[in-house]
């Protein structure tokens, strides 16, 4: 499937919105659809769009994959309720830890996330609602890293062949798939979304299994979420792309009150870049580097070393899964 980039200084904004509720009203018809918003400037972008074009015909989901960031459901679901968006929380918890078990393959995790989301849950929600479409924030690079075989993201199906009338049940449809994310923020500005969502770092969509190295159990994202929590405390004023703590699967050993405490490995990661094609570490200071160690060691439960990622993009990639 060809699809044509609008370059994010060519995008006329206003003309897009217009452009793009006509297709979403025309293409539903008189019809339901139903949208996972994340809370990422993608799902919000989207959730904006097609609310204006469909009003109360269209069904936006929370999922609560027991993968997010500390109370990062709440949070959303009352951002966009006061924004005049009603969004239901689903507790989809058990799906995703069931389908993740025993997973420790990073490609594995992804398509297990992707048949738990799109099947199971979605699946789900599609037939109770009535709904056809799904509306989904895929973004142009998803779609080449996907094809240049860099990393499959996990919501790229069209653009791999799978026809997911046949195989879910419903049509998808991917209104900013034309833009890159410096594109996206700037839809979702024009659309009225407050910049703490306009402006956010980019957060992936497997969320928190991506940040966990081999097995994603409930405990071990846990580990990563406190760790995450602290990490974008102390890293949001760097003004940096993204900045993440991902959770290793080896223990090391380390010593606590005198004695032997064989424990858990975090590493820092914190990046520079515009497009997330390329990218490299900020150079934080070591003062902020000290403090980091400081407070994931003496908050986060069982971590007895952190380290920080000095590689660039590539060899490295953002995320480590
Ligand atoms: P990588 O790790 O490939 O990440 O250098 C590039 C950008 O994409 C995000 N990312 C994902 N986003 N689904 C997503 O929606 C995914 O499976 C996924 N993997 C990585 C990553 O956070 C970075 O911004």
């Amino acid at each position: 499937m060809k699809i044509d980039e609008i370059k994010t200084k060519d995008l006329q904004v206003k003309k897009f919105i217009e452009e793009k509720i006509r297709e979403i009203s025309s293409v539903v018809g008189d019809g339901i659809a139903i949208n996972a918003l994340s809370g990422g400037v993608d799902s919000s972008a989207v959730t904006m769009l097609a609310h204006k074009a469909l009003g109360d015909r269209l069904k936006t989901y929370f999922i609560e994959n027991g993968l997010m960031r500390q109370d990062e459901p709440q949070r959303i679901v009352s951002l966009f309720k006061n924004m005049g968006v009603p969004v239901e929380i689903i507790d989809a918890r058990e799906q995703f830890f069931n389908a993740l078990k025993g997973v420790t393959d990073p490609e594995e995790k992804r398509e297990a996330i992707t048949q738990a989301f799109y099947k199971d849950v979605f699946g789900k929600l599609v037939k109770e609602s009535g709904a056809k479409y799904l509306l989904q924030g895929t973004n142009y690079t998803d779609v080449e890293e996907t094809l240049a075989g860099v990393k499959r993201q996990h919501n790229i199906l069209e653009q791999l062949g799978i026809d997911t009338q046949e195989m879910f049940g419903y049509k998808v449809i991917e209104p900013v798939i034309q833009l890159r994310k410096t594109g996206v923020r700037k839809l979702a500005e024009a659309l009225g979304l407050p910049k703490e969502i306009y402006d956010r770092p980019p957060f992936p969509g497997p969320a928190l299994s991506a940040r966990v190295i081999r097995e994603v159990t409930p405990e071990r994202v846990e580990t990563v979420r406190k760790a995450t929590k602290i990490v974008e405390e102390e890293l949001c004023k760097t003004g940096a792309f993204q900045y993440m703590a991902i959770l290793h699967n080896d223990k090391v050993t380390g010593v606590r009150g005198g004695k032997r405490d064989f424990g858990l490995q975090i590493e820092v990661r914190c990046w520079e870049s515009k497009d997330a094609l390329v990218g490299s570490p900020t150079r934080l200071s070591y003062e902020i580097l000290d403090r980091l160690a400081e407070r994931i060691t003496q908050e986060v439960p069982g971590v007895v070393s952190v380290t920080y990622n000095i590689t660039k993009k590539p060899p490295s990639t953002i995320e480590a899964v």
